[in-house]
């Protein structure tokens, strides 16, 4: 995890990230900041061919995004690293899941046609767009939340209509969406669940990604057609959960290449993540101290026993409805780390498990608490037998029978 201060340093003085118009201190920074550091390394090291319009070759994206396993990467001795730069990094995971799933994304993207990553809520499907796109076009500023009003416009561009009734249309006039920026500067551009835009909108990418040119009847002779730079590609998100991919024309699909993307299947492996990212959250916005260990065991042990419908032991559960993410997961550790942080007198984490637990169950199926009980009755007091933490954990049944009275 890159620290922050040591990062907001170093964009300063690197190319491909612009200066940020801001000088306070922001809530979250872009992945192209969070990760200046490593960027700047590779690309001044990377000396593998590169598609046109990248800022690093396929290898070294993936790398970026899925770690390099420990092992040094060491900048040739002729290479000319910024002052400051380490000679050699390891680099972190990002993203947890398999690597061939990114060597393929990275593949699709530098083909002809887009990339759609689809599966259930908080996957990783927009971290790693953002990382994505930070890797190869050095911004991931171009993105465009997909949502029931947009339309085409939020895809194409506008008008700025002061200078368009005063001048007439010309292209000073027009307002570029990030579609039209980044076919310009030969940027990758992401659509956040593009499922969400009417059918009839999302149709209107069609022409883009087969033509790789976007129409402007307003504007005569060249200025009407502009033509997408190379680097310019799309990465869109769609969620399972949502209409779905169902409703996407199947002109559209043919222009994607699908990848799914599923929950991480290491329960080790997710909870080291559900730590390290607890951590970084944490430390992001000022708190020091360190999430308990047990707590993140017990934290993934439930999630993943209720999103799976059955335990490690082979004992069936019954899901709820509510999504039992990865990314739920980091923010109820983080929660339950942060009160303890707040208020001296809580000194049990886990404790506070059926609370939060609650919070994500139970949001407008009531069914969800009777299944969240059943799970109680059964694999909690089966472990409870042996083992004394979860003897506590279900012993703090009584908080979800009160949310039950309540109801
Ligand atoms: N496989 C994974 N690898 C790394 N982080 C993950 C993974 N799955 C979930 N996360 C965590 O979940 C967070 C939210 O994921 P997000 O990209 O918003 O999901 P989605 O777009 O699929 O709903 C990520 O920022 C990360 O902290
Ligand atoms: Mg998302």
């Amino acid at each position: 995890m890159a620290k922050k201060k040591a990062v907001r340093k170093t964009t300063t003085d690197t190319e491909a990230t612009p200066a940020s118009p801001q000088d306070s201190a922001r809530q979250q920074a872009p992945a192209e900041e969070r990760y200046a550091e490593e960027f700047t390394f590779l690309r001044v090291i990377d000396t593998a061919p590169r598609p046109a319009g990248w800022l690093l070759s396929p290898e070294r994206v993936v790398d970026f995004l899925c770690g390099t396993n420990g092992e040094s990467i060491r900048a040739p001795s002729s290479s000319k690293l910024p002052a400051g730069l380490p000679k050699s990094m390891k680099l972190e995971p990002k993203f947890v899941g398999p690597r061939s799933l990114v060597e393929r994304c990275v593949v699709t993207l530098a083909g002809e046609r887009g990339l759609l990553l689809v599966g259930q809520p908080g996957t990783a499907k927009s971290m790693l767009g953002e990382l994505l796109s930070a890797a190869i076009s050095g911004t991931s500023a171009l993105t465009i939340q997909g949502t029931a009003g947009a339309s085409e416009d939020h895809f194409k561009y506008g008008w700025n209509y002061a200078m368009l009734l005063d001048k007439g249309p010309r292209p000073e006039a027009l307002v570029p969406s990030p579609v039209f920026t980044g076919m310009r500067q030969g940027a990758l551009v992401r659509i956040e669940e593009i499922t969400r835009c009417l059918p009839e909108v999302q149709d209107s990418l069609i022409s883009i990604l087969s033509e790789r040119r976007l129409m402007i009847p307003e504007l005569s002779g060249e200025e009407g057609s502009l033509f997408a730079a190379p680097g310019f590609n799309l990465i869109a998100t769609a969620n399972l959960r949502d209409r779905g991919v169902s409703e996407m024309s199947a002109a559209l699909k043919r222009r994607f290449n699908f990848e799914t993307v599923l929950p991480i299947a290491d329960p080790e492996q997710e909870v080291q993540l559900v730590g390290t990212r607890a951590r970084a959250v944490l430390h992001d916005s000022g708190l020091t101290g360190d999430v308990d260990q047990r707590l993140l065991e017990i934290l993934v042990t439930t999630f993943r026993d209720l999103r799976d419908g059955q335990t490690a032991e082979g004992w069936s559960v019954e899901r709820p409805a509510a999504v039992m993410s990865t990314a739920e997961a980091v923010t109820v550790a983080a929660a339950i780390t942060r009160q303890g942080a707040f208020f001296s007198a809580q000194k049990d984490p886990v404790s506070l498990v059926p609370g939060y637990l609650l919070g994500v169950v139970f949001k407008d199926n009531v069914d969800d608490l009777d299944r969240l009980l059943a799970y109680w009755d059964g694999p909690v007091r089966r472990r409870g037998e042996r083992d004394p933490l979860w003897k506590r954990m279900y012993d703090l049944r009584d908080v979800l029978e009160d949310a039950e009275l309540e109801m």
